[in-house]
């Protein structure tokens, strides 16, 4: 799959804002070298892109790739069940007796070739990933990864008290050695679309000790980290009793160092004081926003348009298997729905989200924590998906933006992808 340089035709849309969509009814959108070049009008392609190959996709939709910026790949195989129970309980009931098969290599190259192919055929383009505490099995879901074109990070999750006997590193030294054992390790691999990311799973799970050491590997080799943060009401008090020198659940990450000066994500933030908030604010943390997973776990709701008030970084997460399903349009109409909830039911000072914020978030919003990625703008990297709707059937005559909506609320409902670009480079369907 060579990088090139073509034209897609077609009824383009994308944010041009949060809250705005730039619609071109059969426009351009052109590639080169893997970048965007820029789009235009019907009937208005600039002379110098008149040679490249023209790919007419009549009037399919043409949108950007879709970023999935929390989802754990080890929980997809009992995605969709198990739903019964709230954070702590679901992890020891169902997670953490899952997560432990991928001590087997046998078990990880079956659960993990269905994870990747599925991502590959998903309308999700670049994804930030979990996978169990085992180097071995990690390293497999890489492998695999990097064959499907998708641009992903992966981690190796840490994981030293609080566990499991079964699914623990042992302790700090343990679970730090083996955190370098896999980065050297996936060093020698030179991949070129998939990436480590350090994972310590969440505070409760994590040592002081343990968060010092990755801190320090953070700060050495200048590496993402990812977590999760303020999810749940037991879970905040938890971390309460376990860090009492903390003021907030966020400054436990912090302190070490695991905030700031390199990218960070951290997953949910329903609860975050206004403490967490601008220790996020001042660290340009990521918030992940999973509001499937929020919902499916009773976890909470958390204030996205106040975050977006604030200027922070938010993007979109599935966090399967909180979330069931790794439809990233279903996250968008699920990031509107909850929304409405809060506003309904916890406080009318925060407006519902729009659905052009809602296609914001997991575009732009997520797409900004690898790069310039989520638009068409010129200079961005050509994510893109080609969408036939044509199957979601209606008597009326939709414009482009209400295509683009449905598509978010019924992409199971007759909709296709038909068509996937990471980086210009095309993905096998
Ligand atoms: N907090 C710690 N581990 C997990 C996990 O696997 N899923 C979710 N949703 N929250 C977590
Ligand atoms: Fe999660």
């Amino acid at each position: 799959m060579e990088t090139n340089s073509f034209v897609l035709k077609g009824d383009v849309c994308y944010n041009i804002s949060k809250d705005l969509f730039d619609l071109r009814p059969l426009g351009y959108v052109v590639c080169v070298n893997g970048h965007s070049a820029g789009v235009y009008d019907n009937g208005s392609l600039p002379e110098q892109y008149t040679a490249l190959p023209l790919i007419d996709c009549g009037h399919q939709l043409i949108v950007p790739g879709l970023n999935d910026i929390h989802v754990h790949a080890p929980q997809y195989g009992f995605r969709g069940i198990a739903m019964d129970l709230e954070l702590l309980d679901w992890l020891n009931t169902y997670t953490f007796p899952e997560e432990k098969r991928y001590a087997e290599l046998a078990y990880a190259e079956n659960g993990y070739s269905i994870f990747a192919e599925d991502l590959q055929h998903s309308f999700t383009t670049r994804a930030v990933i979990f996978a169990t505490m085992h180097v071995p099995a990690t390293e497999l879901l890489m492998d695999k990864l990097e064959a499907t074109g998708l641009k992903t990070y992966v981690g190796k999750v840490n994981m030293d008290r609080n566990s499991p006997d079964y699914l623990t590193d042992g302790s700090a030294e343990q679970s730090l050695s083996a955190t370098r054992k896999w980065l050297s390790e996936v060093e020698s691999k030179h991949y070129v679309n998939t990436f480590p990311i350090l994972t310590p799973r969440f505070t409760p799970t994590c040592s002081d000790e343990l968060m010092k050491g990755l801190g320090e590997i953070k700060a050495e080799l200048g590496l993402p980290v990812q977590s999760h943060l303020s999810e749940n009401l037991s879970e905040i008090d938890w971390v309460k009793g376990l860090c009492p020198w903390s003021t907030c659940y966020g400054q436990t990450y912090e302190h070490f160092g695991l905030l700031g000066s390199a990218r960070t994500i951290m997953a949910h933030c329903n609860y975050s004081t206004n403490e967490e908030i601008e220790i996020l604010k001042k660290t340009d943390t990521y918030v992940a926003h999973c509001p499937q997973s929020n919902a499916f776990l009773s976890s909470g709701i958390a204030p996205i348009r106040r975050y977006l008030q604030e200027g922070m970084n938010v993007g979109l997460g599935t966090d399967v298997a909180g979330g069931a399903s790794i439809n990233m349009f279903r996250a968008v109409a699920d990031a509107v729905a909850c929304s409405k909830l809060r506003w309904r039911c916890v406080d009318q000072n925060l407006a519902p989200l729009t659905i052009q914020e809602a296609f914001y978030l997991a575009t732009i919003g997520g797409g900004s924590f690898f790069g310039r990625v989520g638009s068409f703008a010129k200079g961005f990297d050509f994510d893109a998906l080609v969408l036939d709707d044509s199957g979601i059937r209606s008597p009326r005559e939709l414009n482009i933006a209400q295509r683009l909506e449905r598509f978010c609320y019924l992409a199971d409902e007759g909709g296709k992808l038909t068509a996937k670009y990471v980086a210009g480079r095309q993905i096998q369907l």
